[in-house]
């Protein structure tokens, strides 16, 4: 018998997921959303097996339900789904970036039948809808799961084996250690990035040139600004009192950057940038910590040519060496870019970097 999984949201988040779990002939999916078109799209690409229009008449044959929606449509799916009279049953998930607010729900839910276990898996883009899904959007990842204070580790387990073909790393986190967390590494710096690009637009009216300077840094720093306005929205709605908290951190932070470059404090500024720098770079190294996995990078100066990157890739085939991860990290017209590689093991690296090195290209482990 199949393990029939609904997934309802069927956007970048929830079609991700179902055409990974697709790709296990155990798993049955079905798709719910608000949008036909879409149900139409994940139906024509065999993304899904069945589509429903219905909420009801899509839960009632499920074993597990993932929820995939925004925020707050998915806290009124589940009490919606609540209503619901099962006659197995049910394990419900979600996706949502923030755990605090679904997690108070979940425990108030008054359904025998329903186990939640809440979920986010943590990739994504600044890409929106089906579209955008992908298959490997996950690979890799960490995927934290944040069960209800009634949940059983059995449950846990069968939930982390459908979505096993995600390819996902678990690991099980407190919805409060996990928004603080996130709140810190991923909504904070959000808002800060808007930010930066409003202060640059507000800038533009005094130089008309400064778009064209924005290049590197300034992109790279502010590329989550180009994110879905609404989702970040309801994030931020929904781990509001952190954000607040937070601000105000920047805010005191600010003050006292202000006063170095007042008094021209030279040597704090230094060390504030040295800090800084030393935390940065450490973040980089991702030795084993925990359950989080561990990559190895190397960095490779490419130029701005057809084939530039193919023959890094090509050369690193040759030696059956298993690139994770890829990411150019900076690169204009005519310039010189570098190309962030990521390997799984340290041997890898070593090997990469002297087989990179003998073939004359410009290559460091360090950034
Ligand atoms: N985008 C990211 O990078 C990212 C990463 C991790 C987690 N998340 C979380 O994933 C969730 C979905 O985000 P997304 O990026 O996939 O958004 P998306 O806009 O790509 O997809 C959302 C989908 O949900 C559908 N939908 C909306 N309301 C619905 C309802 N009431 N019932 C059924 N379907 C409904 C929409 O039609 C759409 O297909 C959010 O809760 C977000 O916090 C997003």
């Amino acid at each position: 018998m199949k393990r029939k999984i609904l997934v309802a949201g069927l956007g970048l988040i929830g079609g991700s997921l179902a055409k990974a779990m697709q790709q296990e002939d155990e798993n049955y999916l079905i798709g719910y959303d608000l949008n036909e078109e879409t149900l139409q799209i994940a139906l024509n690409e065999k993304i899904i097996d069945e589509s429903y229009t219905d909420l009801e008449e899509a839960a009632k044959g499920a074993e597990i339900i993932i929820l995939a929606a925004p925020i707050s449509e998915t806290i009124k799916l589940m009490k919606q789904i609540d209503q619901i009279v099962f006659d197995h049953d049910v394990i419900i998930s979600d996706v949502s970036s923030v755990k605090g607010s679904i997690l108070k729900v979940a425990n108030e839910l008054t359904n025998k039948r329903i186990t939640f276990i809440g979920g986010h898996p943590m990739a994504g883009s600044h890409k929106a809808g089906i579209y955008a899904a992908r298959e490997h959007l996950f690979e890799n990842a960490i995927y934290v799961l944040t069960p209800t204070n009634s949940c059983s580790n059995e449950k846990v387990d069968e939930l982390k084996k459908a979505l096993q073909p995600t390819k996902s790393n678990f690991i099980i986190l407190q919805p409060e250690e996990h928004d603080e967390m996130t709140s810190v590494i991923s909504h904070f710096p959000h808002l800060i990035a808007s930010s930066l690009v409003h202060q640059a637009r507000k800038w533009e009216q005094v130089h008309h040139y400064l778009p064209e300077l924005a290049a590197g840094g300034f992109r790279d720093i502010t590329r989550i600004a180009s994110s879905n306005p609404k989702m970040w929205q309801d994030i931020f709605a929904h781990n509001g009192n952190k954000m607040s908290r937070l601000l105000q951190d920047w805010i005191n932070e600010m003050v006292t950057l202000k006063e170095f470059l007042d008094k021209n404090s030279k040597e704090e500024m230094i060390s504030y940038l040295d800090q800084a720098k030393k935390y940065r770079d450490g973040l980089g190294e991702k030795k084993t910590r925990g359950a989080l996995p561990s990559f190895y990078d190397i960095y490779v100066d490419i130029k701005d040519q057809p084939g530039a990157i193919a023959s890094v890739v090509q050369l690193l085939a040759t030696e059956n060496i298993s690139i994770r991860n890829i990411r150019i990290l900076e690169i204009r017209d005519n310039i010189h870019g570098a190309l962030r590689l990521s390997v799984l093991n340290q041997a890898d690296q070593q090997k990469a970097f002297a087989l990179l090195q003998n073939n004359h290209f410009d290559v460091t482990i360090e950034p």
